[in-house]
């Protein structure tokens, strides 16, 4: 019989290469340069005089030295030791590299820099290991403009576990009764749309904690979820109620013995500033109430799956994605080359 997902050394973090969050958008100011580093792509990001952001790798190709402590000169990057200088034109979004520096006449052209995808949005700077031309959509919600919604950024959380065991949580409707107090309504429906998982459900609060009884009140228990899964680096997740709609992103960055999980809370934004604000922070704190669960028992998991389909069809289709989603490599950055 062919087996429900493909047997892969599930507890060691698979590859992975969407888009990442790097920080909300007001960490970076004009002329300033942040590093972030993806698993085997070291970068740094940078705010160019001109207020676009760009990516590049973050050692310079002369001699290597890491370009944090670089200059900014409107839309160029100064290495700190000789003084080259990569041009990064274009507006947001990476051209595919960074000019070098000239050269003297009858010398070789110098390297130039490797740049990267990156996106200004919600609030926030993200990039992912891949150049312009290659970058898979970015993560929105579909009909939702991003300026119609008001964010806030939650504390990323570190958890000794790989990415996929937290993302493999969202599908893994056996744990919802046990863990979050929570029923199903009807027949949930999961769709893998090539570069992207849905999934949809109804739900209802069966528990009676202080986050629960806010949840069953404000939503008049039924709650209407929407999950996407991007690539695996993000998650996204639609709720909406009798009320309204809250959305959430999840970035997950692989890190040394774990995963760094980045949450991005948002609300519609409504006439009312203050009482959008107020929504944003109850939403926040709802989200991470339910969160928080998760949290406690993924962290030192030994994520090793061994299900089937008639116990859980969810979750054995997120496995073949995800192992189709760990199955490339990410791209990496040209090697310094002599002059
Ligand atoms: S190491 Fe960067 S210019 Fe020489
Ligand atoms: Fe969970």
């Amino acid at each position: 019989m062919e087996p429900p997902f493909p047997e892969l050394d599930w507890h060691k973090p698979l590859p992975l290469h969407g888009w990442f969050l790097v920080a909300p958008s007001s960490q970076l100011k004009r002329g300033t340069v942040l590093t972030f580093d993806l698993p085997g792509l070291p970068l740094v990001v940078f705010r160019g005089e001109d207020g676009a952001v760009r990516a590049v790798q973050a050692y310079c190709p002369h001699m290597g030295t890491h370009l944090a402590h670089s200059s900014v000169h409107g839309s160029s990057l100064q290495c700190p030791l000789h003084h080259w200088r990569f041009e990064c034109g274009g507006s947001h979004g990476s051209p595919p590299g960074c000019a070098g520096p000239g050269a003297p006449a009858k010398l070789q052209p110098r390297p130039a820099l490797r740049s990267y995808a990156v996106r200004e949005a919600c609030d926030a700077i993200w990039v992912t290991p891949r150049q312009e031309a290659d970058a898979k959509p970015f993560p929105l919600f579909d009909g939702v403009s991003p300026e119609s919604l008001l964010y806030k950024q939650g504390t990323p959380v570190f958890l000794r576990c790989p990415w996929q065991a937290v993302v493999a949580n969202a599908f893994d409707l056996n744990h919802f009764q046990t863990v979050h107090a929570r029923a199903l309504h009807g027949t949930p429906s999961i769709d893998d749309q090539g570069h992207r998982l849905e999934f949809k459900y109804m739900s209802k609060v069966t528990g009676n904690e202080l986050a629960d009884r806010i949840m069953r009140k404000v939503s008049g228990n039924a709650i209407d979820v929407t999950i996407h899964c991007w690539e695996g680096s993000v998650l996204t997740v639609k709720t909406r109620t009798q009320r309204r709609e809250t959305f959430l992103w999840l970035s997950f960055l692989p890190a040394e013995g774990g995963t760094i999980v980045k949450p991005l809370y948002a609300v519609p934004r409504g006439s009312a500033p203050l009482l959008s604000r107020l929504r944003v922070q109850v939403a926040g704190w709802l989200f991470h109430a339910f969160l928080k669960k998760d949290i406690r028992i993924l962290e030192g998991m030994r994520f090793s799956p061994k299900v089937t389909p008639e116990e859980d069809p969810y979750l054995c289709k997120y496995l073949s994605f995800a192992a189709r989603q760990g199955s490339g490599s990410i791209p990496q950055p040209h090697s310094p080359q002599p002059l």
